[in-house]
């Protein structure tokens, strides 16, 4: 593999149109992000007909600007990568297209990458993190564990049996009138608050999958109840409980992996990779000997830089470039 090879990067699977100049995988010499959360805020979560136009509306200057930020331009670019799924597929689309159109225009591979692995990728930028290695993806469409045996090779261990972690996360904070995205928004009350409501236990001995929904319900149905009873209740205490019971879950199916696989290097990927209360708890698994990664804050997140690691690791370990028939995909396999 060429020495300072540069993907220029793509994504627009969801409400963040970014692109991102990457190198050898590792190097992030831009890294844009036009959000169009103040955008979708005021609908209380993504409105995918507004998420494709905005993706559309900005594509365009996000591309020139990643290439200004490098300094860089077209004869310095040696692939192009983009987010082919999992998404929405108006959003897709349009970070699709548009890299096609480069890729047909430039004359460059392209690669598509899928976002989950994208996610995972977020932890090779700037970090010495190598393969084999167990990795906890929670994010607000997926949470699973997944064993990366090689850059080229994921094993499938466990995922959500119905909602992801993040989307619980969404749907409490919409129940207490927080706003969209929720996550940052519990994690910001929690910090004030008492962990004095009881969670469901959703787990049965042994097994190992994840499972949302339960949770999200009980604290759904609890604030029905306070309400309806007009019992003074703090937001700060339900937010508190809702998120040490979601990321014990986290880390106590995260431990039970460890122990199957034997793996002592964890990297945890993802929008509640962010969360400051699940990274002190996985923390805590250094003292047995653990090797801990994490993505830094601004890629934990959807980010293009990412996609961009992922796709370098494609070309190293010699996956042919996509065709340039290459399509959005809604859902795509996790492994
Ligand atoms: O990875 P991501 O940006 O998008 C998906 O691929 O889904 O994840 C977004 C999710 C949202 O559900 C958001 O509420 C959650 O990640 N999230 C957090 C935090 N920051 C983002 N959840 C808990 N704590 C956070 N600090
Ligand atoms: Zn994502």
């Amino acid at each position: 593999m060429k020495k300072n090879f540069v993907i220029l990067s793509i994504e627009s699977s969801c409400d963040e149109t970014a692109c991102a100049i990457v190198r050898d995988g590792r190097e992030v010499l831009s890294n844009v992000v036009a959000s169009q959360i103040d955008i979708h805020r005021r609908f209380g979560g993504v409105v995918p007909e507004i998420a494709s136009r905005n993706h559309s509306l900005a594509i365009e200057n996000v591309v020139k600007e990643a290439l200004y930020k490098a300094g860089m331009g077209k004869d310095d670019i040696d692939a192009l990568a983009v987010t082919y799924g999992a998404g929405l597929l108006g959003a897709l689309l349009v970070g699709v297209n548009f890299a096609k159109a480069l890729a047909y225009a430039w004359k460059k591979p392209l690669y598509g990458v899928s976002h989950i692995k994208g996610h995972i990728a977020a932890n090779y930028i700037g970090s010495d993190l190598t393969p084999p290695y167990l990795t906890l993806l929670a994010s607000g469409g997926h949470t699973a564990l997944l064993r990366i045996a090689d850059y080229d090779k994921t094993e499938y261990i466990a995922s959500s049996r119905d909602d992801a972690a993040g989307e619980a996360f969404d749907k409490v904070a919409r129940i207490l009138s927080l706003p969209y995205p929720g996550g940052p928004e519990i994690e910001k009350l929690a910090k004030s608050g008492n962990c004095i409501y009881e969670m469901p236990e959703v787990h049965i001995k042994d097994e190992l999958y994840f499972s949302y929904s339960g949770l999200k319900t009980h604290v759904i149905n609890l604030v029905h109840k306070l309400e309806s009873a007009s019992s003074p209740y703090k937001k700060e205490d339900i937010a508190a409980s809702f998120q040490k019971a979601a990321v014990e879950q986290l880390v106590d199916m995260t431990k039970r992996a460890l122990a199957i696989t034997g793996d002592k290097k964890l990297a945890i990927a993802g929008g509640v990779s962010a969360n400051a209360l699940l990274r002190r708890e996985v923390d805590k698994l250094k003292e047995q000997g653990v090797e801990v990664h994490y993505p830094k804050l601004c890629y934990c997140t959807d980010n293009a830089a990412m996609i961009g690691a992922a796709a370098y690791y494609m070309a190293y370990c010699n996956v042919p470039p996509s065709p340039l028939t290459l399509d959005a995909q809604a859902t795509v396999p996790l492994k």
